[in-house]
């Protein structure tokens, strides 16, 4: 059935020609013979994703759960009515592509993406580990976030923009999914680490991941990733400091060094600017943030943070709130937090924020106005 073909391919041929043949058949047991035949190769495959793919090279991927479990329903059938519809439903899946206009999803394999997310509450038990990923890096996301998003508002080989790298989960995501990554991180310790990360991921077909180090709010980083990377970007993932919460250094273009809220959203702001021009027209902005306590008060840092950007032109497409899992050092503490928010009288962070945000492609008069 593979031929020469790669470890997780079929010849895509084979396939709709074994199709074909249930198709023409008003044999129940023909039918389910085959399909059990077919479902019988592919369990004993140890991949997570099939290719199905033909020897011009066009190919359509399907998880091996979704492929066997369409299979299973044909062989289940109960009727020769029942058998036709599924076939049909296959054969359409993998022989008729329909992507969307900014991602590789199939529309016509769409119950076939059921780990992408379409809510808005987003609650995840544990980290993806897997890889060069892990947790070392104080203050990193979780790899699950740049997935969901690349997946969904990029195609393959085009160009992802990180301005707060860190310990570089997003160009790994990238690396991971044949996507361009270029990440901006400030300090240069850091961005060491998530060079090891990256270079760690295996890489897909000459796919790019270009680090500069340097502040995001510098004009002269973002004209040199335009000559040297790309000059334009089909996604922009930010997750900058939540203010002061970590401090990531003493350098004073840091935004946890910030000396106010409102310098904060000055700095933070101005990377927004710095960084509008590169992303094309109609794609999308994700910023992950969380909100903070100053002297008991709640700082809803989120909202103002998402203010700013809705200021310069972006349209707000979905708010998601995920789960925050407690942090190494808290999670010791926790009984001390749960006995100080009943004292103190408030709530315990479990919750940030993840904004979506379109570039309009309208022109915005005055970057600057208030709403
Ligand atoms: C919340 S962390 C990002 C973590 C990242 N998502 C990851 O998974 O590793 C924010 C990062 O932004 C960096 N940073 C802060 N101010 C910056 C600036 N002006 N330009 C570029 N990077 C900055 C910090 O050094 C820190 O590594």
């Amino acid at each position: 059935m593979k031929g020469d073909l790669k470890e997780n391919s079929m010849d895509k041929a084979y396939m709709i020609g074994e199709i074909a043949q249930m198709q023409s058949s008003s044999d129940l047991n023909f039918i389910a013979d085959k399909s059990s035949k077919l479902i019988e190769e592919l369990s004993s495959w140890n991949v997570e994703e099939v290719t199905l793919e033909d020897r011009t090279g066009n190919s359509v991927t399907l998880t091996r759960k979704s492929l066997i479990s369409q299979l299973s329903q044909i062989r289940d059938s109960m009727t020769l009515e029942r058998s036709k519809y599924y076939l049909k439903r296959l054969e359409k899946g993998i022989t008729k592509i329909k992507t969307g206009a900014i991602n590789d999803i199939n529309i016509n394999l769409w119950q076939d993406y059921d780990d992408i997310i379409t809510d808005s509450l987003w609650i995840f038990n544990r980290r993806d580990n897997s890889g060069n990923h892990n947790a070392e890096y104080w203050g990193n996301f979780i790899p699950q976030i740049p997935n969901q998003f690349i997946r969904r508002y990029t195609k393959k080989d085009e160009w992802v923009l990180d301005p707060f790298m860190g310990s570089g989960t997003t160009l790994m995501e990238c690396r991971r999914l044949g996507r361009n990554g270029v990440g901006i991180e400030l300090s240069p310790h850091v961005a060491d680490i998530s060079r090891m990360n990256i270079e760690g991921e295996l890489q897909s077909r000459g796919t790019r991941s270009d680090i500069y180090v340097g502040d995001s709010g510098n004009e002269d980083i973002i004209s040199e990733i335009r000559k040297k990377s790309t000059d334009h970007v089909q996604l922009i993932i930010m997750h900058p400091p939540y203010w002061d919460i970590i401090k990531f250094s003493e350098n004073s273009n840091d935004l946890s060094c910030a000396g106010s809220v409102e310098n904060f959203l000055d700095m933070f702001g101005n990377i927004v600017d710095k960084t509008y021009d590169i992303l094309d027209k109609g794609r999308y902005l994700v910023l992950v943030i969380g909100d903070k306590y100053s002297r008991g008060i709640w700082i809803p840092l989120g909202f103002y943070a998402m203010n700013e950007v809705m200021k310069r032109g972006y349209e707000l497409k979905s708010i998601v709130v995920k789960n925050f899992n407690s942090t190494k050092g808290k999670r010791v503490q926790e009984d001390l937090w749960r006995y100080r928010a009943l004292v103190g009288g408030f709530y315990v962070f479990k919750h940030e924020y993840i904004f979506l945000f379109r570039k309009s492609g309208r022109t915005v008069k005055n970057k600057k106005q208030s709403i």
